[in-house]
Formats: C-alpha cells, sequence, structure tokens
C-alpha cells in the first residue's frame, strides 16, 4: 500500500506561510499585498475558480481586486485593463483567467503583464528564466509549482539519480513541469500524444506526472513498483452510483489499482488542486516582497 499526499493539508500550510508572510510586508515595509484577477465572458466554471482565487486572496490578507468584463468585451479593452494593473503601484499581481472567450486573442494580452507581476508564470520572461534555471528570480506557473512541493516532500531537494516522466507537455503545465524537474537534477522525459509506446515510457519512472487529461487512463501496470504518482487530470465523469443524472470528478490515473503499486500517489480530488490557488497566493507574496525589495519566503 501507498501513502496517499493529502493535497489540502500541504496547501493550508502553505497558506499559513503566506499569511505569516502577507503580515511581515506590512509590518516591515508598510506593504499590503495586491492581486487583480482578470475574468471575461460567462463560462461557469471559470467564474467559480476566480471567486475561489479572490476569495482566498482576501482570506490570506491581500489587497483582493476582481475585475468581471462582459463576453463582449474588445480585445483593447481587455489590453487597456491589463496597461492599467501594471501601472498600479498597489498590485503586486495579475491573473487574467484562461480560456479568454473565442473572439479574443489570449497570447498578446498575456505577454502584456509586467514579467514581475505574472503571477501565472506565463510570460515568456518567467518561462525563459524557468528554462535557464534561474529559479529566484522569476515566477513560476502555479500548478507546477504545487506539484514540485509535493515532490521535494518525499524525495528533498536533490532527485539526482531519479528518473521523471511527466505527460503533457503544454505551456502551463506539462513544459514547467519538466524544467522543474529537471532543474532539481531528475533525468526528465517529457511524454505527450505522439509518444510511442507510453506504458512502457512510465514504467521507467520514479517519479510519474500524469497530466493528459483523460479520466483514470494511467493503470496500474503502468506505475513502478514504489514510484511516486501525482495526477494533475481533473475529469468529470458521470456517477450512476450517486444516483440519476449525478457526477463525480477524478484525476487521469485509475487510483485504486496504481495505489496497490506506487508507494506515494496524489488522490483528486484533494490532491494537486488545492495546492494551484495556494501556489498563487504564494506567487502574489513573493512578488510583493521583490517590489518592496525584501527577501520572499520559500515554499
Ligand atoms: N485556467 C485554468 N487554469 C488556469 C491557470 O492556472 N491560470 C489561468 N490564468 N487560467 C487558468
Amino acid at each position: 500500500m501507498s501513502i496517499t499526499i493529502d493535497g489540502r493539508q500541504v496547501a493550508a500550510s502553505v497558506i499559513e506561510t503566506v499569511k505569516a508572510a502577507t503580515r511581515a510586508l506590512e509590518t516591515d515595509a508598510g506593504v499590503r499585498a495586491g492581486l487583480a484577477v482578470v475574468i471575461v465572458g460567462d463560462d461557469p466554471a471559470s467564474h467559480a475558480y476566480v471567486s475561489s482565487k479572490s476569495k482566498m486572496a482576501k482570506e490570506c490578507g491581500f489587497l483582493s481586486i476582481q475585475h468581471t468584463l462582459s463576453e463582449a468585451t474588445t480585445q483593447e479593452e481587455l489590453a487597456a485593463l491589463v496597461a492599467k494593473l501594471n501601472a498600479d503601484p498597489s498590485i503586486h499581481g495579475i491573473l487574467v483567467q484562461l480560456p479568454l472567450p473565442k473572439h479574443l486573442n489570449s497570447e498578446p494580452i498575456i505577454q502584456s503583464i509586467l514579467p514581475e507581476k505574472d503571477v501565472d508564470g506565463l510570460h515568456v520572461v518567467n518561462a525563459g528564466k524557468l528554462a535557464t534555471g534561474d529559479l529566484e528570480s522569476g515566477l513560476v506557473s502555479c500548478t507546477p509549482a504545487g506539484a514540485m512541493v509535493f515532490v521535494r516532500q518525499t524525495h528533498g531537494d536533490d532527485l539526482s539519480g531519479l528518473n521523471a516522466v511527466v505527460i503533457g507537455r503544454s505551456n502551463l503545465f506539462g513544459k514547467p513541469m519538466s524544467a522543474l524537474l529537471l532543474a532539481a537534477n531528475a533525468t526528465v522525459t517529457t511524454a505527450h500524444s505522439r509518444t510511442r509506446d507510453l506504458a512502457a515510457v512510465c514504467r521507467n519512472a520514479d517519479i510519474l506526472v500524469a497530466a493528459v487529461g483523460r479520466p483514470e487512463m494511467l493503470k496500474a501496470d503502468w506505475v513502478k513498483p514504489g514510484a511516486t504518482v501525482i495526477d494533475v487530470g481533473i475529469n468529470r465523469v458521470p456517477a450512476p452510483e450517486k444516483g440519476e443524472g449525478k457526477s463525480k470528478l477524478v484525476g487521469d490515473v485509475a487510483f485504486a489499482e496504481a495505489a496497490e503499486v506506487a508507494s506515494v500517489i496524489t488522490p483528486v480530488p484533494g490532491g494537486v488542486g488545492p495546492m494551484t490557488i495556494a501556489m498563487l497566493m504564494a506567487n502574489t507574496v513573493i512578488a510583493a516582497h521583490r517590489k518592496a525589495g525584501h527577501k520572499p519566503p520559500r515554499f
């Protein structure tokens, strides 16, 4: 049997560190950390995510600003809002919730956010710093940063000699996750939908990170005995056992069977999910410390 990581508990401890650092910055520098979250359109799932981000920012003691823009917002209007937030000294972090409505082009918007306020870690400057191994001055995308907290808790800071496999190559997760593992000295394979014999590649992994978006695709025989398995998938599937028309969340890993083989595994829900918001708060308080010329906390 394996150890199941309690992501809610780890996230709560990150939030405690954020709260303490927020209070200290206010006392020592008279600066209150500020986070602006921007959402465009009516997607209910995005609205739910954004509300939890704004609520958690308040709970952390931040100045928490939410801009809710209509579906009819133009590219120019959104760009103008980002420019205004870039120039606002009370705002240390800017997050534009993705995906944007189809008529808007997200890339120029993301790249127009000042890198030092890019708490999503999506600006090319932050992606480039991570790619070159500069973890001190950039900001790292929240979900991989959260997954990495689990990896460090399990294996320590130095992953020398360990094979890591990341399934997924998105800019938001797969690429930064691979870069973080590499920076910690792991031997990293970034696998994806075009990888040949994915199961065999996965069986080689001491650290297996799945971000595929397919419910319970990774079976027990994909997992090396004793591996650490991090499940980044969040898939809603029908759950007739809970009643007609009901659904539930599952990951990309067939949890019950994989847990028999792995030594450490994350559940869905309650694994990586809660860490994403916690690391957004962490990035905001880091950005506020840097702006004030104070040494930021480590997470
Ligand atoms: N949509 C889903 N996840 C994310 C995220 O981490 N950041 C942003 N900006 N949008 C998202």
